[in-house]
């Protein structure tokens, strides 16, 4: 499997990024937030709130909601509620990875060809970035081959050392 064309990883702001989805790092209230879940919400302005209080009663921790994209230019976003680090012995790894994992799926039944990602969990919630950017190299790689109607998985990430963590797992698929 080749695996250079179909991820990238940038620092950039999430909300910039033409993407058939965006995925937000959300509460399991989906009741907006600081992070990249404000972020996500001020831009694509306040119908998508509407949308979310509308539909659904909150996420299960390790699921995600969708919602359109209204103002993002991205057509949908997957609200995902990745796990609260307390340790690493409450399930926050197979938490972390049903989280992706709800999304590649999700994307493969909407039939949608690319996605972003932010580090879910990685900020407030507080999972280490390392071990994070281990368990999102394995599920994606695994959906990758499993869902051939990916095309392209953009992960976006917004420190310095955020970004240089995600090069480092990846270099041996990603030849960098
Ligand atoms: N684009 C990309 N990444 C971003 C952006 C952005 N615009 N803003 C923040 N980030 C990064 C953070 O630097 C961090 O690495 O997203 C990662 C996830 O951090 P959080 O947004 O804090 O998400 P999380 O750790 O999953 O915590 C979720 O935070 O805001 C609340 O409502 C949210 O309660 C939920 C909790």
């Amino acid at each position: 499997m080749d695996y250079v064309d179909k991820i990238k990883i940038i620092k950039v702001d999430i909300t910039k990024k033409q993407v058939d989805i965006i995925v937000n790092a959300a509460n399991k209230e989906l009741a907006g937030g600081g992070g990249v879940d404000g972020a996500i919400h001020r831009a694509a302005g306040p119908e998508m709130m509407d949308e979310l209080k509308e539909k659904y009663k909150g996420c299960s921790v390790g699921e995600a909601r969708k919602t359109k994209g209204y103002d993002l230019q991205a057509k949908l976003v997957y609200h995902a509620v990745g796990p609260i680090w307390r340790g690493g012995k409450n399930n926050e790894d197979e938490l972390l990875r049903y989280a992706y994992s709800y999304c590649y799926d999700l994307m493969y039944i909407d039939n949608f060809k690319t996605i972003a990602f932010p580090a879910i969990s990685c900020g407030v919630y507080n999972f280490p970035l390392q071990r994070a950017a281990k368990i999102v190299k394995e599920i994606t790689l695994e959906k990758i081959k499993e869902h051939k109607q990916i095309k392209k998985v953009i992960f976006c990430l917004f420190s310095d050392k955020a970004f240089e963590i995600y090069q480092k797992t990846f270099a041996d698929v990603l030849n960098n």
